[in-house]
């Protein structure tokens, strides 16, 4: 088949490069033409800077030429093309809509193409990345008024996760289809012909409307499930002493019906898609008149969780943030990916700089460039000023007054040791990812450690004074108004 994929960013280059793998003859196009030199070039460090994945740049090399090309300009590629799969980033507007410019601008040029080709053979345009529901119907409309024949749309959203781009195009758990017509079915099946009738692989046929909606509900059930963890497990676990958050969640997850994933208490869950797909659709629901109480629970809930623990620190802990030094622990929204968007680490430096930290002593694996564009600060005064960058958790951690583990990189596992030799207490720990097994000796040895999921632990004769972990009432209060 001759396909083009329109957008080369985390979905379209990683899609583009896994079709070729299957023979069809694609052709991944942007506008960017930085971004098209890149990829051309073969560099691992040239592509990474664009779209980092394991097993991208290998299957990049190994098509290039023969099965997949990049180019800039589609105009002469447009005849005898099967199908064209739009990949372009709908960023979200602040009411929670979609910003649709790049779409649309990418529509109205490929339907000027299309209506000019010589060749009019059946061409099927397809949506890959998250757009509102009844977007494939959009596109007919725009394709109708620029005159262009023989063609259809469809919807085929993508369930990729970060880090697991290329596995997870190779084997999916589904692939969905929204179209109208047989024959455009047919197309897509010859395109997906390797996932048909897979025994592993559910392959799904229905309307373009369902497959759009199909793409919401499963980010919004998955950010759903992760804040009924944050919101019941954990804090059940954090007002009553002697709750084991590990048992807790092998206790209810032991249920074919109930899943591990999403059962880790943590910090909030970011990224690029969770908040922005739940924020569309319940801007896509009000628009309707319809109520979204349940998702605007879950999407405060979420939010709410990125900073919680500092309000315990304060009113459980009893820790004052006023001239303190905290080191920020993992600053992506999750382990392998230097990906802050979303990220937990926005909301903490914003709350700590808010509760008029003296310093933030911020470190992580990857992330270090991007946490500078973050929090760039044009002028000396600015309060981004008080963010300082190091090489390393233990550097990071020196001089310190308390820790904030934001991110769940496998190496802060060992950071009771990094912690005991390098500061003293009085040292406050607030993990918001349950990343240290052996908190028992940090608490022996007079740290105290505030865990997502767990009481305040204390050495014992300072945690006699405090009252068992409850709530305190101004607590209490704190979260209904942020609810
Ligand atoms: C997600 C969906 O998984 C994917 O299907 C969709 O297409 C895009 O959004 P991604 O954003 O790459 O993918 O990240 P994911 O691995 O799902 O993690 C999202 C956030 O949830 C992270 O911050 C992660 O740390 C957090 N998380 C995940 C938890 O807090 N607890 C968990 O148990 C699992």
């Amino acid at each position: 088949m001759k396909i083009i994929v329109v957008g080369t960013g985390f979905v379209g280059l990683p899609h583009a490069a896994v079709l070729s793998e299957y023979g069809h003859e694609v052709y991944a196009y942007d506008i960017d033409h930085k971004r098209i030199k890149a990829y051309k070039s073969g560099d691992r460090e040239e592509i990474e800077r664009y779209v980092n994945e394991p097993g991208l740049v290998a299957s990049v090399a190994e098509n290039m030429g023969r099965y997949l090309f990049f180019t800039t300009d589609i105009s002469e590629i447009v005849d005898g093309t099967d199908a064209v799969f739009l990949c372009l980033n709908t960023p979200p507007k602040r009411d929670g809509s979609s910003d649709l410019s790049y779409y649309l601008n990418a529509a109205h040029h490929l339907a000027e193409l299309l209506a000019n080709r010589e060749q009019k053979n059946r061409v099927v345009l397809v949506n890959k990345s998250t757009v509102p529901v009844g977007t494939a119907r959009l596109l007919e409309n725009i394709m109708e008024e620029h005159g262009v024949e023989n063609f259809g749309v469809a919807s085929n959203p993508e369930f990729l996760a970060q880090g697991n781009a290329i596995a997870g195009s190779r084997r999916p758990d589904r692939v969905v289809i929204g179209a109208d017509s047989e024959e455009d079915f047919g197309i897509l099946r010859r395109v997906y012909s390797q996932f048909v009738n897979h025994v592993r692989i559910r392959y799904l046929e229905t309307t373009p409307e369902t497959a759009e909606t199909i793409k919401y509900m499963a980010n919004t059930l998955l950010l759903t499930y992760i804040s009924f963890w944050n919101g019941v497990g954990g804090r059940m676990a954090e007002s009553v002493p002697n709750i084991r958050m590990e048992d807790l969640k092998l206790g209810v997850t032991s249920d074919d019906r109930i899943s591990t994933w999403g059962s880790y208490v943590s910090n909030g869950a970011g990224g690029s898609c969770f908040g922005k797909d739940i924020q569309s659709l319940i801007y896509q629901l009000n628009n309707a008149g319809r109520s979204t109480d349940l998702l605007q629970a879950v999407y405060n809930i979420n939010e709410y969780q990125k900073t919680y623990i500092i309000d315990r620190a304060v009113y459980e802990a009893g820790f004052n943030f006023n001239q303190k030094t905290v080191a920020l622990l993992g600053l992506a929204f999750k382990k392998r990916t230097n990906d802050m968007r979303d990220s937990a680490a926005l909301k903490v430096v914003e709350s700590l700089l808010a509760r008029g930290v003296k310093a933030i002593r911020a470190y992580d694996p990857l992330a270090m460039d991007d946490a500078r564009d973050f929090w760039f600060s044009p002028d000396k005064n600015h309060l981004f000023d008080r963010i300082t960058y190091h090489a390393s958790a233990k550097e990071a951690i020196s001089g310190s007054d308390a820790l904030y583990v934001s991110t769940d990189w496998e190496e802060f596992r060992g950071l009771s040791r990094t912690i005991e030799m390098t500061v003293k207490p009085p040292f406050l720990v607030m993990d918001g990812r349950r990343m240290i097994p052996d908190f028992e000796t940090l608490v022996k040895a007079g740290y105290e450690y505030l865990p997502v999921g767990g009481t305040l632990l204390k050495a014992k004769a300072e945690s006699q004074k405090r009252d068992n972990g409850k709530v305190p009432s101004k607590m209490a209060s704190e979260l209904e108004t942020l609810a």
